[in-house]
């Protein structure tokens, strides 16, 4: 089974492009996310659980909903971790989670995809993200290749540099970093409440039809970069600045 957590689509795009390679069923865990309802799944094929990196880590949601799933059947786990440069020492963590589930850790696959943390860097332009994904297809399906043969994924580096991004730096970005308070509309907002709907944690509500946010923010950023109209911002970081979300699925 294949299970995703996407914010603006690059690890969705990737897990239903498995998925169809594999001839695997695909779970978005955001459903239950969203519902605060513990998932029950069970699963005859290997787990396949495919996430975007947040500071050099799997995020702590995506994290939180894997460890209190009830996962029944196969015992094999492999991670696909789309990012927009490095999935620095994620493994280390996402084997101990995979000691605590029971699971047999297969390894992490690394997915370059378009960045797409605009309230620290910029995504890139639309010509270039498709230049990227493009990129992303040969390594998409090497690694589908190696889930369908049982195939253990080629170990990730593990230096003094990734310990400091995921150990150490990690821990500082969800302090410091995530300010649900920051985002707001502008007078381009019409009230569609997509961004609502979008939200992968259930964060957001609609009054007198503008977007409100609460604090269970994890800033996957899909409200800012689904926006149709390019009416939130957040704090001055965002303004002009390229949105980025993944259209593309040509599986
Ligand atoms: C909160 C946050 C933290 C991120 N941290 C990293 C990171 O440590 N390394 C990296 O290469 N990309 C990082 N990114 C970029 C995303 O991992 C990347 O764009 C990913 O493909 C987005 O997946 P999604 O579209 O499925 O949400 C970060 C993005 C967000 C939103």
């Amino acid at each position: 089974m294949v299970v995703f957590f996407s914010g603006t689509g690059n690890s969705e795009y990737c897990a239903r492009y498995i998925a169809k390679l594999i001839s695997d069923e695909v779970i978005d865990s955001s459903v239950y996310i969203r519902s605060k309802q513990i998932a029950q799944l069970e699963s005859e094929k290997p787990w396949v659980f495919v996430t975007p990196t947040y500071a050099w880590q799997i995020p702590k949601v995506f994290k939180s909903f894997i460890r209190q799933s009830a996962l029944t059947g196969n015992k094999n786990a492999y991670f696909v971790m789309t990012c927009g440069g490095s999935v620095g020492g994620a493994a280390s963590g996402i084997l101990q989670l995979c000691k605590e589930k029971g699971l047999h850790f297969k390894g992490v696959s690394a997915v370059v995809m378009p960045e797409n943390l605009i309230t620290m860097f910029k995504a890139p332009p639309k010509e270039e993200a498709d230049r990227i994904v493009e990129k992303a297809i040969p390594v998409i399906e090497k690694t589908a290749k190696l889930i369908s043969e049982g195939k253990c994924f080629e170990k990730q580096k593990y230096n003094f540099l990734s310990f400091v991004q995921s150990e150490m730096s990690n821990p500082l970005f969800y302090k410091a970093a995530i300010k649900p308070e920051k985002f707001h509309t502008t007078d381009k907002c019409v009230g569609c409440g997509l961004c609502e709907q979008k939200c992968v944690m259930g964060n957001i509500t609609m009054q007198d039809s503008k977007p409100q946010w609460g604090s269970n923010c994890t800033q996957c950023m899909a409200c800012i970069s689904c926006c149709p109209q390019q009416a939130i911002e957040y704090g001055k970081s965002t303004k002009d600045k390229e949105r980025y979300h993944c259209k593309a699925f040509k599986g």
